[in-house]
């Protein structure tokens, strides 16, 4: 690269990403962290060559169409990239990079404190202990649910479903999976496939949602498919929100058709539905799927190797 390209930052990233920004490209960051709104994000890019965003970034055909023609690629902070209008950006010729690999185990992880923490009742523990109600150890105190010897089911069988299931054997769980196409028997490493989604659903005690959100998964989780479940289920959701009906996973949380659910991720993020806010089964955390430290350096080294690659004419590692 002889003159560094120019590239719009969309929100602050770990310090060592924002040093290799300085030192490789002119770099527009924002220090400040604000989330910039349609109109914003389009004047900042004007006369950059690439924006590099993150999953707050609504990337839709009207932003498509309306970048400046000196924006040449657009590299998300993410593996995730269902806030990209990628029809939009095919057809403007403009290409879109991803961070898959470096957040898969982080990612599952945290599956599985969202696992432990919606059966052994992890937010009723913290909630006695910090309001003070807690008066001592008792027999019948906060009792959750086993996980050794249950069925897990996960649908969506891709880096992060496997981790999860790795993890998941190590707890003595039994592995179960739908994916739109089967693992090989090694990959599968026990795991029994369901080709049918709601199949898998029937011998699911968790059921943990790893699937993309596209049109075809929005709102897979509905108040029908909570019936598959078997009574007192547990579910845990670190993809997307949207593959959830909100309003269905509530009723069914607050009528103990399930027993809990473990949630990292919600429709319409930041605005989460406030019903969930006051359910005591319902373990919940802000996005925080990625949030470590390793990872989220690992994810801006990965979105700039995407872009070098990009600039210096090189096949691209992460192209969506
Ligand atoms: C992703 O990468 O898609 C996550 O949801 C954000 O870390």
């Amino acid at each position: 690269m002889s003159i560094n390209p120019v590239v719009l930052v969309t929100r602050r990233l770990p310090e060592p990403v924002h040093q290799r920004l300085r030192r490789d490209y002119r770099a527009l960051l924002n220090e400040e962290d604000r989330q910039y709104g349609t109109g914003e994000l389009l004047r900042n890019a004007k006369s950059c060559d690439a924006i590099l965003c993150t999953a707050t970034d609504k990337i839709n055909a009207e932003v498509v169409a309306g970048l400046p023609k000196s924006v040449k690629a657009i590299a998300t902070y993410s593996v995730g990239y269902d806030h990209i209008d990628i029809a939009a950006a095919r057809k403007a010729a403009l290409p879109i990079f991803n961070t898959p690999d470096v957040l898969t185990e982080a990612t599952a992880d945290n599956t599985i404190l969202l696992m432990l923490g919606a059966a052994r009742r992890a937010y009723d523990g913290q909630a006695l202990l910090r309001t003070g109600a807690w008066s001592g150890w008792a027999p019948t105190q906060l009792m959750g649910t086993h996980v050794s010897g249950k069925r897990l089911g996960i649908l969506g069988m891709g880096r992060i479903g496997q981790a999860i299931a790795q993890r998941a054997r190590g707890f003595g769980m039994q592995v179960h999976y739908s994916n739109r196409n089967r693992l090989s028997a090694d990959s599968e490493a026990g795991a029994q496939f369901h080709p049918d989604p709601e199949e898998l659903l029937t011998v699911s005690d968790f059921f943990s949602l790893n699937c993309p959100a596209t049109p075809e998964t929005r709102h897979f989780l509905n108040a029908r498919r909570i019936e598959l479940l078997p009574a007192g289920a547990i579910v845990m959701n670190s993809s997307r929100g949207a593959v959830v009906d909100d309003d269905a996973l509530i009723a069914a949380l607050k009528r103990g058709r399930l027993a809990a659910a473990g949630l990292d991720v919600f429709d319409g993020e930041p605005h989460i539905n406030p019903a969930y806010l006051d359910l005591d089964n319902a373990y919940l955390l802000p996005h925080l799927g990625s949030a470590t430290q390793e990872t989220r350096v690992a994810m801006g080294f990965k979105s700039l190797d995407n872009l070098d690659a990009f600039f210096a004419g090189n096949p691209v590692p992460s192209q969506v």
